[in-house]
């Protein structure tokens, strides 16, 4: 049967509001809720005899994975490598066997990503594939199959697909870590059970949504936005920037907050809004003196984060949208909620066409 939009605008609305749901049903499928354990499929080799992690994917999947890469170092303390595909195939990387090569998709179709999966077949890599289309070329070339079950996503900028490659991502670097005597059961629960708590605090991430329509009109009008993050929540701002151009036609850019002070912030005035994804913890007062950096030079923040985040840093910003406080775990899957509704509803203001972007296309199928 043809996807249908139901009560939604745009079926990107429609995708962004399935992620409690689908997120939970792709979790389901990874972790065992009854004793808080991860459940992979059987694997037909050894993952604690990984010695080097190479991760290729493009777009939205590509930044699935610079985030799973801050865990399987984290956790799984493995070696990652990570590269866009076109960039991948045409350099020399060096494959050594015992090497597992993470293929991160949607459609499983994209022709990059799937030459380069191609090329570490060929150099004696373990092919672990994490698709949504489980009839794709990618599925079928896998060693290790790890689907998503995000359904069918039809707006062209990626959205449910990128949270639900997240979840399997971190079950993924959850069970290499237990394999590997790295995460002992007690660690392994705890893990489990604040995955397991991402679909609530998707939920209540989604309860914004107003607020956040309402300050889209800030946005707008720009010509230039800036986002910045720090660690695990540095890949969100690219996201967060890419859904922005792809949908709005705004100019954004994502960069590590410390980077900041190395170009972008010659940017900056009071033209350039500025969005800051930091959740409240230990790297939150380093995100505060750049955002003062912004503020010195009369630039205008948006600062997503967690209430004891705004108490801290929220007052003076142009707007401010509050997450729930969560795990440092989940919050590049909550924190996608916002990038992506900001720039939904900065498109609609603009009234450009939300699942049809101009010059896109769903799956890039050739070079
Ligand atoms: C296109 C889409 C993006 C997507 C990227 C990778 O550029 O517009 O939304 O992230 O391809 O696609 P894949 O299917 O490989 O995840």
């Amino acid at each position: 049967a043809a996807v249908e939009k139901g009560n939604y605008r745009h079926f990107m609305q429609k995708e962004i509001f399935e992620q409690p749901t689908v997120v939970a049903q792709t979790l389901g499928s990874y972790l065992r809720q009854a004793d808080n354990s991860v459940a992979l499929p059987q694997l037909d080799f050894d993952i604690s005899e990984i010695r080097r992690l190479t991760i290729v994917a493009c777009g939205t999947s590509y930044y699935a994975g610079m985030v799973a890469k801050y865990w399987f170092e984290h956790f799984a303390r493995v070696p990652v490598d990570i590269d866009v595909a076109s960039e991948f195939r045409y350099r020399e990387p060096v494959l050594e066997d015992g090497g597992l090569a993470l293929f991160i998709s949607q459609s499983g179709e994209t022709a990059d990503t799937l030459a380069a999966l191609r090329h570490c077949k060929a150099n004696g890599q373990v092919i672990g594939v994490v698709v949504n289309v489980p009839t794709s070329t990618m599925a079928r070339e896998a060693d290790l199959l790890l689907p998503t079950h995000a359904g069918p996503e039809i707006g062209v900028a990626s959205t449910k697909a990128f949270t639900c490659q997240l979840a399997v991502l971190a079950a993924l670097a959850a069970h290499m870590a237990v394999k590997k005597g790295l995460m002992n059961r007690e660690e392994e629960q705890s893990v489990v059970s604040h995955l397991l708590e991402t679909p609530a605090c998707l939920n209540a991430a989604l309860d914004h949504d107003d607020d956040i329509a309402s300050m889209a009109h800030l946005i707008a009008p720009a010509r230039d936005v800036l986002y910045l993050g720090r660690g695990q929540d540095y890949p969100l701002a690219m996201e967060g920037a890419l859904k922005l151009k792809e949908i709005s036609y705004i100019h954004a850019e994502g960069y590590a907050s410390g980077e900041m002070k190395h170009g972008p912030i010659a940017l900056i005035d009071d033209e350039v809004p500025v969005v800051v994804i930091a959740p409240s913890g230990p790297l939150f007062e380093k995100t505060v003196s750049n955002m003062e950096e912004v503020r010195a030079r009369g630039g205008k923040i948006v600062l997503i984060s967690d209430a004891e985040g705004l108490e801290e840093a929220g007052e003076g910003c142009m707007a401010t949208i509050e997450m729930p406080k969560v795990h440092p775990l989940i919050a590049p899957l909550v924190y996608a909620i916002p990038v992506q509704l900001l720039a939904y509803h900065v498109a609609v203001v603009k009234g450009t066409d939300v699942d049809q972007p101009r010059n896109l296309a769903k799956s890039v199928t050739v070079e």
